[in-house]
C-alpha cells in the first residue's frame, strides 16, 4: 500500500527505528526491495534518481513503481531523490512520485529555500518535500575509486541556520550533511555526532541520512536515536548486484542465454541487501 513519507518515517522513529530508502534503476531491484520489505513486515521507500526521471523511460518507471506500491502488503513511498529542475519534479509526481527531494544544497542559503518554496508552490500541498541544508559531496550515480581515491566530506549542515531553514522552506523532512558522502569514502568514514545532536534539538522535523553506503552497522543503528528516521543506500546496493552479475554471467550464458535465471541472481543480491539494512534500522 502507498503512504505518505513523514508518516512512514514518523512513526517508525516512535518506535525507535529508522526507514531505509534504496535507488531503483530498474524494476528487477524494487521488486526485490519490496519482496525483502514484505517478508520483514516493515515499510520501505523506493528512490528515483533525477537522470532517471528525466527521460520518457524513467517517467513509466515511476508508474510502474507506484502500482508496485500500490500491490504491496506493506507501506512503500516512491520519491524523486535529489531533484533541482522543477520541471522533473512535477514530471516525476504526475507520473506517480508520492515525495521530493528538492535539493537546493549546492545554492546559496536564501535560493535553497527559494527552491523548496517553487517546489512547495508547484507540486502542492499533498507532495511531501525533502529539503537538504549542507553540502554532500559525491556522485549520486557513480562511485569511483578505493580509499585514497574516495569522496572527502564537503561542508557540514549549519546547525544554526535549521529552525530557520525547516521555518521557511515547509518541508517535513531534512536531509543533512554530517561528514557523510555519496559512493566510497575516503578513509573511515567519521560523522559528526555531536553536529547531528545539535541539529536535532533545533527541528522536531525527521532527519535524513544520505550516503550510507560504507558507514559502519555500529554508527547506523544509532541514527534512530537522534531523529533520523530514513536512511538512504545505492552504492553498496549496485556493487552488490554487478558483483552477482559478473560473477553468475559465463554460466547464464553457457546454460542457453538464460537471463530469466541471471535476473533471479539479481534479484536475490538485492533482497539480501535491502534485508540486511532494513534488520539494521528496524528496533
Ligand atoms: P550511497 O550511494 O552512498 O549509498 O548514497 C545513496 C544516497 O544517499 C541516495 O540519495
Amino acid at each position: 500500500m502507498r503512504t505518505r513519507l513523514d508518516h512512514l518515517v514518523t512513526a517508525a522513529l516512535q518506535q525507535g527505528s529508522a526507514v531505509p530508502a534504496f535507488t531503483c534503476y530498474d524494476f528487477t531491484t524494487a521488486l526485490a526491495v519490496v519482496g525483502a520489505a514484505e517478508d520483514a513486515g516493515r515499510g520501505v521507500i523506493l528512490l528515483v534518481a533525477p537522470k532517471t526521471a528525466g527521460t520518457s523511460n524513467g517517467l513509466r518507471l515511476i508508474a510502474a513503481l507506484r502500482g508496485l506500491a500500490d500491490a504491496a502488503s506493506v507501506p512503500v513511498v516512491v520519491q524523486l531523490d535529489h531533484a533541482t529542475d522543477l520541471k522533473v519534479m512535477a514530471d516525476a509526481v504526475a507520473a506517480g512520485a508520492d515525495s521530493v527531494l528538492a535539493d537546493g544544497s549546492s545554492l546559496p542559503y536564501e535560493d535553497n529555500i527559494a527552491l523548496v518554496r517553487e517546489a512547495r508552490s508547484v507540486l502542492g500541498a499533498g507532495v511531501v518535500l525533502e529539503a537538504e541544508l549542507g553540502g554532500l559531496a559525491g556522485d549520486e550515480d557513480r562511485a569511483f575509486g578505493a580509499d585514497e581515491a574516495g569522496v572527502a566530506v564537503a561542508g557540514l549542515t549549519d546547525s544554526a541556520q535549521v529552525e530557520d531553514f525547516v521555518a521557511r522552506t515547509g518541508a517535513e523532512l531534512l536531509a543533512v550533511a554530517v561528514g557523510n558522502v555519496h559512493g566510497k569514502y575516503k578513509g573511515e568514514p567519521q560523522l559528526r555526532w555531536d553536529v547531528l545532536q545539535d541539529i536535532a534539538v533545533r527541528t522536531h522535523i525527521p532527519l535524513v541520512l544520505h550516503g550510507a553506503s560504507g558507514i559502519p552497522v555500529g554508527e547506523l543503528v544509532k541514527a534512530a536515536a537522534m531523529n533520523v528516521g530514513k536512511v538512504n543506500f545505492n552504492t553498496e546496493l549496485r556493487t552488490g548486484v554487478l558483483s552477482a552479475l559478473q560473477e553468475q554471467l559465463p554460466a547464464h550464458r553457457a546454460d542457453g542465454e538464460n537471463l530469466q535465471g541471471l535476473l533471479g541472481r539479481w534479484n536475490t543480491s538485492a533482497r539480501e541487501f535491502a534485508t540486511s539494512a532494513l534488520g539494521m534500522l528496524t528496533r
